[in-house]
């Protein structure tokens, strides 16, 4: 917790930890997309055939593969050049798909009312100006549009927050710390380097003041988690039924 670095700091974290960072990916992306959240954001985009998406903070870009190959015309963007030199490696030239290298919170490189869909999956927790990212992608939506994004819970992934355990390293429960603290904190990953991937925390208030000062209304909330399928193939994933990891908004303008 600290003074912030900034957002080209931020940057140089994601270009440097890029290739560690989505070492894991799969067609679903990480485990944790796979089972908690790509089932929501798979329901909360249909219908999405012929669409105009923008994939905001596209990372190595599985989620527009998937937006591509389900009919859509995306474009992804990422501030992170190597992130989206993995994405652009990853991707079948003749998928629908056109990658940009720009900022979130700023994106001159689009005119307003561009898309009809926006999604931001796991990116707004990694911006510093995350109030101008919001209203960004308000005027990047043509009306009625919509936009999905989703985050780490802010009530429950706080700076200090993780599992309590006893003498065994047994987990005992989740411990929540900090919850009103608002700015930078260091991510866990990489854990053996000293310079760790940003993160920002606010509270789920400022959250919601940021999208009500933007002028979206809120179409829906999601605190997922694991369907009986996925805890049948993961077991594991019974922990995220303790409290919640992820909260997903769908808003429209
Ligand atoms: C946690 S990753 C998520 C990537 C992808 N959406 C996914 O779900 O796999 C966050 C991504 O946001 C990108 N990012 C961070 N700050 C950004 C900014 N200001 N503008 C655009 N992208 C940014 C990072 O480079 C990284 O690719």
């Amino acid at each position: 917790m600290g003074d912030s670095p900034g957002t080209e700091e931020a940057i140089k974290r994601w270009d440097r930890y890029a290739d560690l960072f989505t070492a894991g990916y799969d067609a679903n992306g990480d485990i944790h997309r796979e089972v908690l959240l790509n089932p929501v954001l798979s329901r909360l985009v249909e219908p999405i055939r012929d669409k105009k998406v923008l994939d905001a903070g596209c990372g190595e870009g599985y989620l527009s593969r998937i937006f591509a190959k389900s009919g859509a015309i995306v474009s992804a963007v990422d501030y992170s050049k190597r992130m989206l030199e993995i994405a652009q490696n990853k991707t079948a030239e003749d998928l629908n798909i056109r990658f940009y290298h720009g900022n979130c919170e700023k994106l001159d490189c689009f005119a307003d009312k561009s898309f009809d869909l926006i999604v931001s999956n796991m990116v707004i927790q990694d911006l510093e100006h995350y109030r101008d990212a919001i209203k960004e992608m308000y005027r990047l939506l043509a009306d009625g549009g919509t936009f999905i994004f989703s985050i780490l819970h802010p009530c429950f992934v706080t700076p200090n927050s993780g599992w309590e355990r006893n003498h065994e390293g047994e987990k005992l429960y989740w411990k929540i710390d900090n919850y009103f603290y608002e700015g930078v904190y260091d991510q866990v990953i990489p854990r053996e380097q000293p310079d760790k991937i940003l993160l920002f925390h606010r509270t789920l208030s400022s959250y919601f003041r940021a999208i009500k000062d933007a002028g979206f209304i809120v179409d829906d909330l999601i605190e997922p988690k694991p369907s009986a399928e996925m805890l049948k193939k993961y077991p594991s994933f019974k922990e995220d039924l303790r409290s919640s990891d992820f909260i997903v908004f769908k808003l429209r303008k």
